[in-house]
């Protein structure tokens, strides 16, 4: 029986969230150290097309019958007729594909976009093909819609290049260099927070106060503008202070909570050079920056006060080919 598996990284946005839903820059990484695994196995002829998402106890089917080409009700089987249709593989396969994942769901990190990444490139690896980057990226943007409404697509980005990347949306995302050791702690809240509902109150917030909302997109941009080199030349340093200019903004357009705010200052009051919340905000996750000598104690802090459980990563040293 032939089978193939494909892996993808989770992510964390580094500096930009809810500016860069309205043109303003942002820059993510991949975390390799929570990922998402598809593997299509081939199942007995006639049987169809099972898909079984062990960790969220769903298993859906794809049968020669079914008729709803383009329904869009059910994110995963939309997601492989695209794939099958951008492979010109015009029967349904019989096939059983297994989605695991080690993601937090619905914290920020991306555990979406991973398995629908993971799950492009499985399918397209079993039929001995490959899809380029862009097209999967592309692809996974269809299902981050039906999953976040408008989303930015700093997400599927990320995820399917597997490197740092700055992105401005609707532009092509640019991959680029780091150096050094520059050491996330991921601090995770337990809150459960759909970005759906903070980037729609940002919006409605943004719709009131056009003005005074636009500043502080502008100064976010400046923000990340700068964290730039400062990630290329390994200035952990300048770049603790842009995560902390940026959380003070990012608290401004309200999408910070106590708890979110509580671990911030534990992970500074512990030694980390900055910290912030990552993504949508008002739970889910927050990142430190840290030296490498003070993980432990910024990890300890974190979770002292309250955090659910920590995941570190390493953004450093990751070239482009
Ligand atoms: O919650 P996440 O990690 O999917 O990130 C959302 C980032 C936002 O900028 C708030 C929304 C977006 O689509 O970019």
């Amino acid at each position: 029986m032939k089978a193939a598996t494909a892996t993808a990284p989770g992510k964390i946005i580094l500096l930009g969230e809810h500016a860069v839903v309205y043109g303003r820059p942002a820059i993510a990484a991949p975390v390799w150290e929570a990922t998402a695994r598809v593997t299509v196995q081939d199942a007995s002829p006639g049987s169809g097309c099972t898909i079984i998402a062990h960790d969220l106890n769903l298993t859906l089917r794809l049968t020669q019958h079914d008729s709803h080409a383009l329904d869009k009700s059910e994110p995963l089987l939309f997601l492989l007729r695209m794939v099958l249709a951008e492979l010109d593989m015009h029967e349904e396969p019989d096939w059983t594909i297994h989605i695991r994942s080690s993601i937090p769901i619905a914290s920020g990190l991306g555990s979406g976009a991973a398995i629908s990444v993971a799950f492009v490139r499985a399918v397209s690896k079993r039929l001995g093909r490959q899809i380029e980057d862009k097209v999967v990226s592309d692809l996974v943007y269809e299902t981050e819609k039906l999953y976040h409404g408008s989303p930015s697509g700093i997400d599927n980005t990320v995820i399917t290049y597997g490197l740092p990347v700055w992105f401005v949306k609707g532009r092509k995302p640019l991959m680029f260099k780091t150096d050094g050791s520059i050491m996330i702690v991921i601090g995770d809240s337990g809150v459960p927070a759909p970005t759906k509902k903070s980037v729609a109150d940002v919006a409605n917030a943004w719709r009131q106060a056009r003005d005074r909302y636009d500043a502080i997109f502008d100064e976010v941009g400046e923000i990340v503008a700068q964290s730039k080199p400062a990630i290329e030349t390994g200035n952990i340093v300048q770049l603790g202070r842009l995560f902390d200019r940026n959380q003070s903004l990012l608290e401004e357009i309200g999408v910070s909570s106590p708890i979110l705010n509580r671990l911030i200052l534990a992970a500074r009051k512990a030694g980390a050079w900055g910290a912030k919340l990552s993504g949508g905000g008002r739970g889910g996750n927050m990142i430190a920056l840290v030296d490498p000598r003070r993980r432990q104690n910024v990890e300890q802090s974190i979770l002292s006060a309250g955090a659910k459980r920590t995941i570190v990563t390493d953004i450093g040293g990751r070239s482009v080919d």
